[in-house]
């Protein structure tokens, strides 16, 4: 399409992408978004980087504003598998427009990813759970969230009206299991929902989302996911569950308590990222 007539998320989305590949023509199977705890991921020997790009260098993009997030994409090898890793990601509360939020998985995307695998520190809002463990994600409530879709459509990156019956795709959440099973570490499964933060939430705001089906609740994450649908992206999605969330604990929420949790158990949510994105890896070229 002629650029002057472009959508002007979709001009910023190419312009990104164009920017991208003056550094690298790397091209990625997997696209791996790290939250709270998995933020040094990428500096570990799981990761051979090829190369990384931080988001200031690259023009119109957001810049994560928290303390603990990076920004930055490393492009490399994980298990031999082709990946892209958001090093630090974008968050709403952080003022963004929804579309710039979602701007860096659709560039994943673009580039050439087939996989989305999102991580995130999630507060336990199903009374079974426990700080530290990990959830697999099976579905989502976007509903307090603005939908990244609005506005006009973007045809080319998918439909109108997109399905959403089935975001996290039933093979992928397998494949978590058997790599969980495999390092002897064990999953929860649940229904996470994002808010829009900054606060964490009320007891009854928790209440009410226990009442909506919801087992974990974050800040980020659904969105991104909707993006990515909507793209045709294959998507899975880990919690780790640094808290349990408002009012179902003895104390008060904090950063500081759910950067600890995060970091007691980052070691196991690292080898567990690093076995899946091997069996994702094989999987797909099984295909
Ligand atoms: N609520 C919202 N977001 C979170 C929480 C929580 O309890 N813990 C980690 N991220």
């Amino acid at each position: 399409m002629n650029s002057d007539r472009m959508n002007p998320i979709e001009k910023k989305l190419e312009d990104c992408v164009e920017s991208i590949r003056r550094v690298t023509d790397f091209k990625p199977l997997v696209a791996l978004v790290l939250g709270s705890g998995l933020g040094d991921y990428a500096d570990t020997d799981a990761v051979k980087v090829e190369c990384r790009i931080p988001y200031s260098q690259i023009e119109g993009f957001p810049v994560s504003t928290v303390a603990g997030h990076k920004g930055q994409f490393i492009f490399g090898y994980v298990e031999g598998v082709p990946a892209v890793i958001m090093q630090g990601r974008v968050h709403y509360y952080e003022g963004y427009a929804m579309n710039d939020v979602v701007l860096p998985t659709r560039l994943m995307g673009r580039l050439g990813a087939k996989v989305l695998f999102l991580t995130n520190a999630a507060g336990g809002v199903n009374e079974g759970f426990h700080p530290g463990d990990f959830m697999v994600i099976r579905d989502h409530i976007s509903v307090f969230v603005p939908s990244p879709l609005i506005g006009p459509n973007i045809d080319s990156l998918g439909p109108r009206f997109a399905d959403m019956s089935e975001v996290y795709d039933v093979p992928l959440r397998q494949i978590l299991y058997q790599a969980a099973d495999s390092l002897g570490l064990s999953l929860q499964e649940g229904v996470y929902t994002q808010l829009t933060g900054p606060a964490y939430e009320t007891p009854a705001e928790i209440r009410l989302l226990q009442k909506l089906g919801c087992d974990a609740v974050g800040m980020s994450t659904v969105c991104e996911a909707v993006a990515a649908n909507h793209m045709g992206l294959r998507i899975c999605g880990i919690s780790c569950i640094t808290n349990m969330a408002a009012g179902l604990g003895a104390a008060k929420l904090s950063h500081a308590e759910v950067q600890e949790t995060a970091d007691r158990v980052s070691r196991d949510f690292k080898r567990l990222v690093t076995e899946a994105i091997g069996r994702i890896g094989r999987s797909l070229t099984e295909e």
